[in-house]
């Protein structure tokens, strides 16, 4: 395939709305349909956002000829179960984070979509944005010495009215957790240690997890994510001649600061968002696709599965000392 990839969207809840405007923003996509399991709310949600076609059925838009990119935005309970059925039917797929519920539902994932030769990415747009892809290359250049700690936060509760999540379909730790601990990867690696502390329901869903990840030497990173209160959305790089703090929210910020040891005013870094943000992530997908790759090099599926095993471990500790 080359040049413009024809894109769909599944779903039409709160993701689809706060990135409709980007899918039209980007470059070399055209976002030509969207599903819903009720006709009414896809006519609606294609009239309102300007999208040629629409389906009151998800099977009906993966049968579709015209589809190239699925871009799954549904409840991450239904992640696995969509994206298989997406990768069967032939088309490239784009998930909303977290990916899947467990690592071994991601690696299955990772292994259809190598077997029917298509494009799986987690929709991570973390890793494309400007300032965090500044912070990686500050850090690759020793601008704040060699990185010790990383500490992060993110999560909030539920706002009144929204559906309460369900055993399986995800807690704190994939729906919010995800990006802090995406981040200590993409700096650190996989941990050689994790320790975790936190508080679950009582049918198994995590509510909050404060996570401790060690890394076979004096590197750490402190996480927090809760559905129970406002843990702040900040994240802070500690090296040994400086610090990066990346603005709130730091998965999506658009401004950073750098402080060094020398100086006693940090250095501040503007980098200003495209639309709502994942503009640069559709750019990024749509490149690739079209360029026939199955993965993209900035975010491959390995360390998604990654911190999916990292998630998998913590929700095993806070369950364990739960006992549920
Ligand atoms: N990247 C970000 O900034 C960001 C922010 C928030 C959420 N998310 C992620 O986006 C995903 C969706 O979150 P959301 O906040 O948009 O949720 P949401 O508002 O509940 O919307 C999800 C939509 O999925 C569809 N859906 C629900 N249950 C389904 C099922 N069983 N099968 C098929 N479709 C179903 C529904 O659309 P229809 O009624 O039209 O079928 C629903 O409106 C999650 O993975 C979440 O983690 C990402």
């Amino acid at each position: 395939m080359s040049g413009r990839t024809r894109w769909g969207i599944v779903g039409t809840g709160g993701i689809s709305r706060a990135t409709v405007g980007d899918l039209h923003l980007a470059e070399d996509l055209d976002l030509v349909a969207v599903a819903s399991r009720h006709e009414q709310t896809a006519a609606a949600f294609a009239a309102a956002h300007e999208v040629p076609r629409w389906y009151g059925d998800v099977d009906a838009l993966l049968a579709a000829d015209d589809v190239d990119v699925v871009y799954l935005c549904t409840p991450i309970g239904t992640h696995a179960d969509l994206a298989r059925r997406a990768l069967l039917a032939g088309k490239h797929v784009l998930v909303e984070k977290a990916l899947a519920s467990t690592a071994d539902e991601a690696r299955s994932l990772a292994a259809l979509a190598a077997e029917q030769g298509r494009f799986l990415m987690e929709a991570m747009w973390m890793r494309f944005n400007p300032a965090v892809r500044r912070v990686l290359a500050d850090v690759a250049d020793g601008r704040i010495g060699e990185v010790r700690s990383v500490r992060a936060s993110f999560g909030f509760p539920p706002p009144p009215g929204t559906a309460p999540w369900q055993p399986g379909g995800g807690g704190a730790l994939l729906d919010m957790g995800v990006y802090p601990l995406t981040l200590a990867h993409l700096l650190f690696g996989v941990p050689t240690a994790v320790e975790a502390t936190g508080e679950v329901r009582a049918d198994g869903v995590d509510l909050t997890a404060s996570v401790f990840l060690r890394y076979g030497d004096d590197r750490f990173a402190a996480l927090l994510t809760s559905l129970r209160s406002v843990v702040g959305a900040g994240a802070d790089i500690g090296g040994t001649d400086g610090a990066i703090t990346l603005d709130a929210p730091f998965f999506a910020t658009g401004s950073l600061s750098v402080l060094s040891a020398s100086s006693r005013r940090p250095d501040r870094v503007e980098l200003p968002l495209e639309g709502n943000g994942y503009v640069p992530m559709f750019r990024a997908v749509a490149e690739a696709v079209a360029d026939g790759l199955l993965e993209h090099a900035d975010r491959p599926l390995r360390d998604t599965i990654a911190v999916l095993d990292t998630i998998d471990l913590v929700r095993a500790r806070l369950l364990a000392a739960a006992q549920v």
